[in-house]
């Protein structure tokens, strides 16, 4: 059994009327219900007041960056090889230092495109805002590691820098020169070091510092022919190429060219330069920079983790030292 109602024109449209008014009446009822006249329009003047100001601000963002904009491009020179400096990063307390530290590093270098890539959901108003006080050209992109690759022992960064290698090939062509670098945001760099790296044909490398438990490790040449003939590496020197992720560049044309080159959780941390490297590249055609890798430009410094034991206990309690600041 089914029941019909039927409705003629005119109540039909008496209802939806009804309906209409009642709507609006909730609304005003759910805004400024239950307040007075004077508290409605002191209100409203607030809000007024707050909405002014945020346009300012963000008029005077606007502006700031035009203003770095300009000043960056005048030192743009198109005919220099693009440095494709890319960062993987994550949230962390230090996170902030670290980040300022290198890219006012990389603020001393011309020609230089900076691929920051957050291992988040969304990306993040810290590091939106760092990028953009900063006069650097920039990408910023959002790589998330999958949840089965999080835990301790799997290799770091895989999904973000392949997530830069992927943006690279995707927007640039073999007619753009440029060279690229993997920059984490713990080490310490020279800015020579990008020099040393610019003109890269295929792959070059010098040596690393603190790193694989020595002072040093780094390429070993050849006196004669002066081209890469081993490694001073201790740690694992059966690596095919046993070499720090800082200690090497490659030719934007060279990660074009071998287009299916990526990092993979198949191998483990220390495994993914010689992973990477030997799809791109052999030994004898290595590029040894760094007057012949005896100079020494960046280092694999750590930063300590902070004690937050205070910090920790404040927040047993719900409190914060860093209530609508950003660390
Ligand atoms: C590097 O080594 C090569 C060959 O051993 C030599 O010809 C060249 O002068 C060296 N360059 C520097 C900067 O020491």
């Amino acid at each position: 059994m089914s029941i019909h109602i039927s409705v003629d024109m005119s109540t039909k449209k008496k209802l939806i009327w009804c309906i209409s008014i009642l709507s609006v009446f909730l609304l005003w009822y759910a805004v400024f219900g239950g307040k007075s006249d004077t508290e409605q329009y002191a209100a409203m003047k607030q809000s007024m007041v707050e909405y002014e100001s945020l346009l300012r601000e963000t008029r005077e963002q606007i502006l700031d960056r035009l203003k770095m904009c300009q000043r960056e491009c005048q030192r743009w020179d198109p005919d220099l090889p693009v440095i494709y400096t890319i960062t993987p990063t994550y949230a962390r307390p230090v996170q902030k230092a670290e980040l300022t530290r290198l890219s006012q590093t990389l603020m001393h270098i011309s020609n230089l495109h900076w691929i920051v890539i957050e291992d988040s959901p969304k990306p993040t108003p810290l590091v939106e805002n760092l990028l953009a006080r900063t006069n650097l050209n920039y990408t910023h992109l959002i790589a998330q590691t999958p949840s089965n690759y999080r835990r301790k022992g799997s290799p770091r960064g895989v999904e973000q820098r392949n997530a830069a290698l992927r943006w690279l090939r995707k927007n640039k062509t073999m007619n753009d020169k440029g060279v690229v670098y993997f920059a984490d945001d713990d080490n310490s760099y020279s800015v020579q070091v990008f020099d040393e790296m610019r003109f890269t044909k295929e792959v070059s490398v010098w040596p690393v510092g603190l790193v694989g438990g020595l002072m040093v490790e780094k390429p070993i040449l050849d006196p004669i022919t002066g081209k890469v003939a081993g490694w001073n590496a201790a740690w694992r020197p059966d690596r095919p190429f046993p070499i720090d992720m800082a200690g090497f560049a490659i030719s934007l044309s060279q990660i074009l060219k071998k287009s299916t080159a990526y990092f993979s959780y198949t191998c483990y941390g220390g495994w993914q330069e010689s992973h990477i490297l030997q799809q791109l590249t052999t030994k004898d055609h290595l590029e040894p920079k760094a007057d012949n890798c005896t100079q020494i430009l960046v280092w694999h410094t750590r930063t300590e983790a902070p004690k937050l034991s205070e910090e920790n206990k404040l927040a047993a309690r719900g409190i914060h030292s860093n209530v609508g600041v950003e660390v």
